[in-house]
């Protein structure tokens, strides 16, 4: 895998290593995808074989600009017109009905398709030089936890022939995975809480969207319960679980609890969702390191705004 940087003349040796249908690990705003040319069916194949990903589940697809949405998805309600108006480029994927010609490998085998426009620099002048969409899940072998440093998907797919490079555009500014919005039916469902919340959703929807249970509807990985995880057996627990010293446990605590000492590590993270969502990942993957017994992770809040770090502290915990 080659280590590329964020200049003109990388992003045009990125762009033609796309097109000969190879992979290459691109930055986002909210965690580095592994990105092939989305109208290459081979290419396409070759990520989900990298990831170790089962065929049914769908790949989003990253536009150059807002203007690619009819390329790909037919019925465009105009809710998704306005989402897309208002969020993009940005955190936010809009699932809508496909067209005709969008290959079932991409999506596996759904008649619906996942689009975005990445919110990052880097990443808007890859597409724009590329001319075309790529399909990028997240950089991670299947079930993993998602890259949010070049460091990350080196750590993931060093050795993996088909990963030809990857374009280091420094860390993930948001940190979780983009919010996913069904607007393929009667009405708009979350399939998957980011950092774009119900809230913002609400004030352009004018309602609050349902939001999806577990098991039901489309299948997406971001979805099963047992997701994100890293190898340490990892708890979620309340400022009281974190009173009683264990040697054998490495704990993720909120800035502001005490460290009564005696932990195997004791790593903070900031009292505030959108810091803790940027470190969340990392803190995770250097905690695991560590092959402590345990992971012990202080409950955050459950309102409205940590919805998106709830969830993906539940599913590492699954
Ligand atoms: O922020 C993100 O969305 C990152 C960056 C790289 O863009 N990508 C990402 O991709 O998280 P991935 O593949 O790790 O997760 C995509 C999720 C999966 O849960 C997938 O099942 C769901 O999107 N998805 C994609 N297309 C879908 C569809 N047509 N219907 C339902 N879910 C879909
Ligand atoms: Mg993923």
């Amino acid at each position: 895998m080659i280590r590329l940087g964020t200049d003109d003349v990388d992003l045009a040796r990125a762009a033609a290593l796309l097109e000969q249908g190879l992979l290459v690990a691109v930055p986002t705003e909210t965690v580095y995808g592994l990105a092939a040319d989305a109208g290459n069916v081979d290419a396409v194949r070759r990520i989900f074989v990298a990831k170790g990903r089962p065929a049914d589940h769908p790949l989003i697809v990253h536009l150059p600009g807002i203007d690619a949405l009819d390329d790909w998805a037919v019925e465009i309600p105009e809710a998704a017109r306005r989402l897309a108006g208002r969020f993009w480029p940005g955190p936010l994927t809009l699932v809508l009905k496909k067209k005709a010609g969008v290959s079932e490998t991409l999506t596996g085998g759904q008649s619906t398709v996942g689009l975005r426009v990445p919110g990052h620099p880097v990443t808007l002048k890859l597409l724009e030089r590329f001319g075309r969409a790529i399909a990028a899940p997240s950089a991670n072998r299947f079930g993993h936890i998602s890259p949010t440093t070049a460091d990350h998907v080196v750590d993931e797919f060093h050795g993996e022939e088909t990963v030809a490079a990857i374009i280091d555009g420094g860390p993930c500014t948001v940190g979780v995975e983009s919010t996913i919005i069904d607007l393929s039916g009667e009405f708009p469902r979350v399939l998957r809480p980011g950092m774009i919340g119900a809230e913002q959703l609400a004030e352009v929807l004018g309602a609050t969207p349902d939001t999806a249970g577990r098991d039901e509807g489309p299948r997406a990985s971001g979805r099963l319960a047992s997701h994100y995880a890293p190898k340490t057996p990892l708890l979620l627990v309340s400022a009281d679980g974190l009173i009683r010293p264990r040697p054998d446990a490495a704990v993720l605590a909120l800035a502001g609890t005490v460290d009564p000492g005696g932990f195997a590590c004791w790593r903070v993270l900031p009292d505030d969702p959108v810091a803790y969502a940027r470190g969340l990942y990392a803190a995770l993957r250097e905690l695991d390191a560590l092959d402590a017994g345990c992971i012990l992770v202080q409950r955050p809040p459950e309102t409205l705004s940590w919805a998106a770090v709830v969830d993906r502290l539940r599913r590492a915990a699954a």
